[in-house]
């Protein structure tokens, strides 16, 4: 596949079309979200497919059956991606949706509803690292080139779903009140029990300890990269080629890179320097 032919653009933002395809972007559009369903927006390598675990098992008081059975793009779909079209009548309420959508994207539906959405951010410096390994693994994205070129195409946006800021800007000045909330990957990285349990407040679950623990276990990066169903190991070699890399490659927050104080470099600069430095290959 050629570059040209790897991505579309709709509404000036790059979008993969092994995913996304003219009819599911109207399918989006013309979805009628409902008041329990629950959506978490989450810019790619930000921890969708961690929210992809973690939204069925707060919503279900910690049954397994959904995440042992289904797998994530199927259980918690895109809303702007194919499947949602093939599985939308199959989920039982309330529904988890992920989107990887910057606000002003969001259907009529969406905004008419009382449907919460969890917005998840992470550190751009380890976003840009994650998707640098992403882009070389996924056959169904372009060649990231270098480091520095793919941080460069990182910082002008010329990557899916556009720039990093102008997505977080979106959701923030989205004035959704007590309909959204913002998590951090770092958050959930540091204390998940702690994560699970601000999301279930949010979302007016009421669930014991036992189970919060239960659900920390069954989300945590050692359980969920051994979890077929959640691992991305179904996906074929041409789309995602884990001998280049794994979908759950690290699951960690970088150690904070302080701006080197005689050149003013900027954080991830400062890493791009140091990963550079090693062998011009290696990045964390
Ligand atoms: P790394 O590449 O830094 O490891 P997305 O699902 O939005 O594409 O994000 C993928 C990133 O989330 C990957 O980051 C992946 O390892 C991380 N991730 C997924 N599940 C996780 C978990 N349970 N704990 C920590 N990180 C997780």
């Amino acid at each position: 596949m050629s570059s040209d032919e790897m991505y579309m653009l709709y509404h000036g933002l790059m979008l993969p079309t092994a995913a996304h395809s003219l009819e599911s972007l109207k399918f989006a559009q013309e979805f009628t979200f409902k008041d329990d369903d629950v959506l978490a927006v989450v810019y790619p390598k930000s921890g969708t497919a961690w929210m992809q675990e973690v939204l069925p098992l707060l919503l279900n008081g910690g049954d397994l059956t959904l995440i042992q059975t289904i797998p994530n793009w199927d259980r918690v779909p895109w809303l702007e991606e194919t499947r949602l079209e093939l599985v939308v009548d199959k989920m039982a309420s309330p529904r988890a949706i992920v989107s990887h959508f910057p606000y002003h994207l969001m259907p009529p539906s969406f905004h008419t509803s009382k449907a919460k959405v969890i917005y998840v951010m992470r550190n751009p410096k380890d976003v840009l690292v994650s998707s640098f390994y992403f882009h070389q693994m996924a056959g169904f994205l372009s060649d990231p080139g270098t480091f520095d070129e793919f941080m460069n195409k990182f910082l002008e946006g010329r990557v899916m779903l556009g720039k990093w800021t102008d997505h977080l800007k979106s959701w923030k000045h989205s004035e959704l009140g007590d309909r959204i909330m913002f998590i951090t990957y770092e958050e959930m990285v540091q204390d998940l029990p702690a994560a699970l349990r601000r999301m279930s407040d949010f979302l007016g679950r009421d669930l014991s300890e036992e189970t919060i623990q239960k659900i920390s276990h069954h989300c945590s990066f050692k359980t969920m990269k051994s979890n077929s169903m959640s691992n991305f190991s179904m996906v074929p070699k041409a789309y995602l080629d884990k001998d280049k890399s794994a979908f759950l490659r690290k699951g960690k927050h970088d150690k904070p890179v302080s701006p080197h104080p005689e050149n003013g470099l900027t954080a991830a600069a400062a890493a791009a320097a140091r990963h550079r430095s090693k062998d011009g290959h290696h990045y964390q």
